[in-house]
């Protein structure tokens, strides 16, 4: 199970964190494969679409050995509910001190999101240390993050939003950058159309671009 100190350590080795809106459950299992298969097993199913526990579930089941986290988690009811499905950690594009206390008392991992800081400050009061800068590119992009990385020097961040196949790898050069999230590689319209093979491309291409070995 997953810690919010061994989540960081996890979620570094893929480096690269698909940010996944799943709009036809009936695509889970063979998205879950399409990721495995061709060597990033991690994925942040998020919370925008009505069948998104029931396809964290069917990729659990598909891919046992899948790290799956639940993103866009606004509430504790979102939370219970993408835990009973297998998630393994949360989160949000915000900072809500309520979802924060109640991801504490089910015991899940959580990142908040936080673009300044006054954000960062309220996360470590919370007492969390690996946050979500988001959205990252609208909100300074690299230059925002060695910004944000240079006074607080006790977190970790995930870039996400915005970020490319180009631009992630300027991110990961910054020291506690420790994975970038994202959509581009598998856009919600592959998804839908159960275009895997297309998927499994973009998944070859970020594990040989970012020398990614995260075997599951
Ligand atoms: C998210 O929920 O993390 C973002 O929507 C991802 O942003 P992107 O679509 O620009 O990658």
């Amino acid at each position: 199970m997953l810690t919010q100190t061994t989540l960081a350590t996890t979620l570094a080795r893929f480096k690269i964190i698909p940010v996944i809106q799943i709009n036809r459950v009936e695509q889970a299992p063979a998205l879950a494969r399409a990721l495995v298969d061709n060597g990033l097993p991690v994925a942040e199913v998020t919370f925008r679409s009505e069948g998104a526990a029931d396809a964290i579930r069917l990729m659990k089941q598909a891919c046992p050995k899948l790290c799956i986290g639940a993103g866009t988690i606004l509430n504790g009811a979102q939370a219970e509910a993408a835990l009973a499905a297998g998630a393994e950690f949360m989160v949000a594009p915000g900072l809500n001190p309520t979802t924060v206390k109640a991801c504490r008392s089910l015991g899940v991992p959580f990142i908040p999101g936080i673009n300044n800081p006054s954000q960062v400050e309220q996360a470590l009061e919370l007492e969390l240390s690996l946050l979500k800068f988001f959205p990252a590119e609208a909100s300074g992009g690299i230059n925002m993050v060695k910004s944000l990385l240079a006074p607080y020097q006790q977190i970790s961040l995930m870039p996400t939003g915005g970020l490319t196949l180009e631009n992630a790898g300027d991110y990961l050069t910054l020291p506690r950058v420790i994975c970038c999230g994202g959509t581009w590689l598998t856009p919600t319209r592959l998804v839908d159309d159960g275009a895997m093979d297309l998927i499994g491309q973009n998944v070859r291409q970020v594990v040989a671009r970012f020398a990614i070995d995260a075997r599951a």
